[in-house]
Order: C-alpha cells, then structure tokens, then sequence
C-alpha cells in the first residue's frame, strides 16, 4: 500500500511524508459502502436466521433496512465506477491478468515476511491483492442485485430461478455471497491495520492524506 506515482500531493509533517491519495469523492462513496456493506451483512444474517442472530426487532424492520442499503450501495457502486473510469482511477483500481503472477509472492509477504521485517515491495498505490478484491466485490454485488431481485419477484422470476433449480438454490448463492464478503471485508480490514502504524491506512481513508515513513537519507 505504497505509493511510487510522484504526481501526487505531498507535505511532511514532523519528519512524517503524508502523500494525498484519497479524494474527498473517494472517501465519501468508501463511508457510504462501508456503511450499507455492514448493515446489508447484519441485516442479511437476520432475514437468513432471526433466532440465532437477534440484532433486529422484527423481520419487517431487517427487510426494510436491508432494503434501503441496497439502494444506497447500488447507486453509490454505480456511480464510484462511473467516477473511476472519467478520473483515469480506474487504472489503479482493476485487476490485470499480470498481477496474478504477483499474487504468491504477496501472500507470501502478508503471511510471513510482514512478521520478519521483510521490505514491502513497491506496487504503486494498490496491490495487486488489493486490486483483485476491488475488482470482485462490483462483480460479486452484481450476483447479490441479480439473486436478491429473484427472491423478491418469485413470480416474475421463476423461470430464471428455475434454471438455477428453484428459489432455494437462489438464496443459498445469496448467501454464501454474504459469506464471502463478510470474509474479505474483514481481511480488508486487517490489511487496513498494516501501515507504518495501525491507525495510519483507516487515517488516511477518511483524511485522504496516507502517512509514510521518510527514508533514512544516507
Ligand atoms: C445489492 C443488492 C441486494 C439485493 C437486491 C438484495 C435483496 C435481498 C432480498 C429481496 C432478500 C430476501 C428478503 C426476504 O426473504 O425477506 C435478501 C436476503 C438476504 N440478503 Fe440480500 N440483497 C442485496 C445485497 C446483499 C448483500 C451485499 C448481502 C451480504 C453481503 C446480502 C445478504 C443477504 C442474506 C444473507 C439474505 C438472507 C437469504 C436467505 O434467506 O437465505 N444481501 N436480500
Ligand atoms: C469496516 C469496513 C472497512 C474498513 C475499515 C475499510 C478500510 C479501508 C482502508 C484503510 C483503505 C485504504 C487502503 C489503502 O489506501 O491502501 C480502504 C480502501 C478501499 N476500500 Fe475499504 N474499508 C472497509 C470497507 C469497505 C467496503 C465494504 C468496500 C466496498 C464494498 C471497500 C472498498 C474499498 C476500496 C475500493 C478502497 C480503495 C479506495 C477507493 O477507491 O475507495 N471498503 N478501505
């Protein structure tokens, strides 16, 4: 989570290089996703099982707020992607097939040499890990627009739940969907914890300014 591109912003602060890597448009469209994802999984684990999860009153108020983070959400990833593509950030945002090669020797790094001092490669301003998450969550919430829409119409839809065999096949692709992105939001977080300090990457997604630390001039 480095940056190399030199055209970026930068000041330093008590010997600290801050480089400004998030725009106030990035920032506001990543609270609101932050916010709908979390509440789409937590209102989702109810409507999938209100006695073991008990965090809502009723199924009618978890419906309704599943319901209106799904708008947000869709409209905001819309929109994000709309925003990526015409300020060029979209370059640094989608996977290419090239950074699959680069992908063992990332985990690698995560899993092993974060914990040995080992140096963090330099991969512009997101890694290829990261590029492939932010590549799949749009696709991944496409197939939760698509299925959820299935399940709310059953009638209108059940010709194409039929091809998938029927609605609880539909439901259970919706759910291990959930599944999937409760899991790499929380490996998102954790990867947001290993900046220079913990709090310097969730700083920098809400100050837009990301904290480095200054080279030992030799
Ligand atoms: C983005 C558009 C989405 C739409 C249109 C949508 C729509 C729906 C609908 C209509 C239901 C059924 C409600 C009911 O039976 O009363 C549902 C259930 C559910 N949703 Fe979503 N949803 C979306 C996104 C998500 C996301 C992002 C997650 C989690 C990450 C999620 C997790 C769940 C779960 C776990 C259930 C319960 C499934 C079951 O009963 O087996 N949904 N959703
Ligand atoms: C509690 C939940 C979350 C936390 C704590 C969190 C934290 C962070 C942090 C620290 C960064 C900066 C990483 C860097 O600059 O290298 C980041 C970037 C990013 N996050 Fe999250 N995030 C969360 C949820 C989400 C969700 C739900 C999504 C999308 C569905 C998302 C999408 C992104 C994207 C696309 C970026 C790159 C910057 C951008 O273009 O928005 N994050 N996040």
């Amino acid at each position: 989570m480095s940056i190399s591109s030199s055209k970026m912003p930068e000041k330093t602060i008590n010997g600290a290089i801050f480089i400004f890597k998030h725009t106030i448009v990035t920032r506001i469209m990543h609270g609101l996703h932050l916010i709908s994802m979390v509440m789409l999984i937590l209102t989702g684990f109810y409507i999938y099982s209100p006695t073991v999860f008990r965090i809502f009153p009723s199924m009618d108020s978890a419906r309704y707020v599943h319901f209106i983070f799904m708008y947000i959400i869709g409209w905001t990833m819309i929109y994000k992607i709309y925003y990526s593509i015409v300020s060029g950030e979209i370059k640094e945002l989608v996977f290419r097939w090239r950074d699959l090669l680069e992908l063992p020797n990332l985990f690698k790094y995560y899993l092993y040499g974060i914990f040995t001092g080992a140096p963090k490669k330099d991969y512009g301003k997101y890694n290829p890990g990261q590029r492939m998450i932010y590549s799949l969550w749009p696709i991944l919430l496409l197939i939760q627009g698509i299925t959820g829409i299935a399940m709310y119409f059953t009638a209108r839809w059940a010709q194409f739940n039929n091809i998938f065999g029927g609605l609880q096949n539909i439901k259970f692709i919706h759910f291990i969907l959930c599944w999937i992105f409760a899991i790499t939001v929380i490996a998102h977080i954790y990867l947001g914890s290993t900046g220079p300090k913990i709090m310097d990457f969730y700083k920098s997604v809400i100050t837009g300014w990301e904290k480095h630390v200054a080279k030992k001039s030799s």
